[in-house]
């Protein structure tokens, strides 16, 4: 039995279609069941409607809280009997109440070894910090942004003649395939959100 999970998404949706593809996979222990976008334009949208996976918009403007919005999330993942979430370019920081009631099943991608480079335009700054490596991470998704316990990170060179859209290519690549990896250990049980000490 496969293990239902939710993709949640803001644009371009190319970790999400990385996941499709890799659940579509015989034995793969997890199947993307539902993908949300909290932005109505989403290009992702159309790409899992082309996968046959149904898709919903859950537009945080037509909350008039962050609450509320998550609250309306919450109930979406429940109804559908959600097991695990996959952020993928998801761009809204999700608050303690809900990521509390998810805790150790929420994934983020961040495109950065964190905790290098938190936040947004990850690739322009490695080049301007002049990092010799760069990356991306999977985590646990916790209360603070780009925090939470990492389970894997692929870790590519930064050349000298990189400009932030080559980086982002490569970056991307591995993206493609960490998320699907880390995916598949945990819906299979290998790994597990640590617990505090
Ligand atoms: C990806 O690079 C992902 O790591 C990043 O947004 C991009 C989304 O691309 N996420 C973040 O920056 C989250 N902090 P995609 O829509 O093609 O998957």
């Amino acid at each position: 039995m496969s293990i239902p999970v939710a993709v949640l998404i803001s644009g371009r949706g190319s970790n999400m279609e990385a996941l499709i593809k890799a659940a579509n996979r015989p034995g793969y222990p997890a199947r993307i069941s539902l993908v949300i976008s909290n932005k109505k334009e989403a290009k992702g949208l159309s790409i899992a409607q082309e996968y046959g996976i149904r898709t919903q918009i859950i537009a945080h403007e037509d909350y008039e809280t962050r609450e509320h919005f998550e609250s309306a999330l919450h109930n979406v993942l429940i109804e559908n009997q959600i097991q695990l979430v996959c952020l993928a370019g998801f761009m809204r920081i999700l608050g303690a109440e809900f990521v509390g009631k998810w805790a150790g099943k929420i994934l983020n991608i961040h495109p950065s070894l964190l905790p290098a480079l938190k936040g947004l335009n990850t690739h322009e700054r490695a080049i301007q910090a002049r990092m010799r490596r760069h990356g991306c991470t999977v985590h646990f998704v916790s209360a603070e942004m780009d925090e939470g316990p990492i389970i894997a990170q692929a870790a590519i060179p930064v050349h000298v003649d990189d400009t932030s859209d080559t980086l982002a290519k490569r970056v991307i690549e591995s993206e493609h395939w960490l998320y699907p990896a880390c995916l598949r250990s945990l819906a299979c049980g290998d790994v597990q959100m640590p617990r505090k000490p």
